[in-house]
């Protein structure tokens, strides 16, 4: 059984997640717009990835004996300026939600919830390859600088770039 702290706090990080889907839908729908075709592609599977991290919370919590709450949401920007502005909001925006996850953990140990602190390392360990993966990007896109091919070839390229390739590719 969960504690309301703990409940509390899931429910919050269930609402980040939730926001996080709309923040990387918003970012794919801008980069369509623009053109940016494997870019959109790259942030509609990035929306979906965040969707799946709140529905994997909210059976949790339910399971648990707890009640997983749908609220309303922050809405997104829907102008990113440049693409290279936009990952880089990507980065911050996993920077914010690693502290949350981290913040996350330190209540179920308060609440000695060791089920729940257990729970949480899939996403502790997720955070750490998302983090990863932004900052590839951000490397490839200071390479690219103004270079229109450059570019053209990352738009295509995005895609491939994984979480995994990221992981293993993440200087020590
Ligand atoms: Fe669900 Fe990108 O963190």
């Amino acid at each position: 059984m969960l504690s309301k702290r703990v409940e509390k706090a899931l429910n919050a990080q269930i609402k980040i997640e939730a926001e996080s889907s709309q923040v990387y839908l918003s970012m794919a729908s801008w980069a369509e717009v623009k053109g940016l075709e494997g870019i959109s592609q790259f942030m509609y599977k990035h929306s979906d990835e965040e969707r799946m991290h709140m529905l994997k919370l909210i059976k949790f919590v339910n399971e648990r004996g707890g009640h997983a709450t749908i609220s309303d949401l922050k809405a997104p920007k829907i102008n990113f300026g440049t693409f290279q502005k936009m990952f880089q909001e990507l980065y911050d925006h996993e920077i914010f939600v690693s502290k949350s996850i981290n913040d996350l953990v330190h209540v179920t140990l308060e609440e000695k919830d060791y089920a729940t602190h257990n729970f949480l390392q899939w996403y502790v360990a997720e955070q750490i390859e998302e983090e990863a993966l932004a900052r590839t990007i951000l490397d490839k896109i200071n390479l690219i600088g103004n270079d229109k091919g450059g570019l053209y070839l990352f738009d295509r390229d995005v895609q491939q770039i994984t979480v995994e390739s990221a992981a293993s590719d993440a200087p020590e």
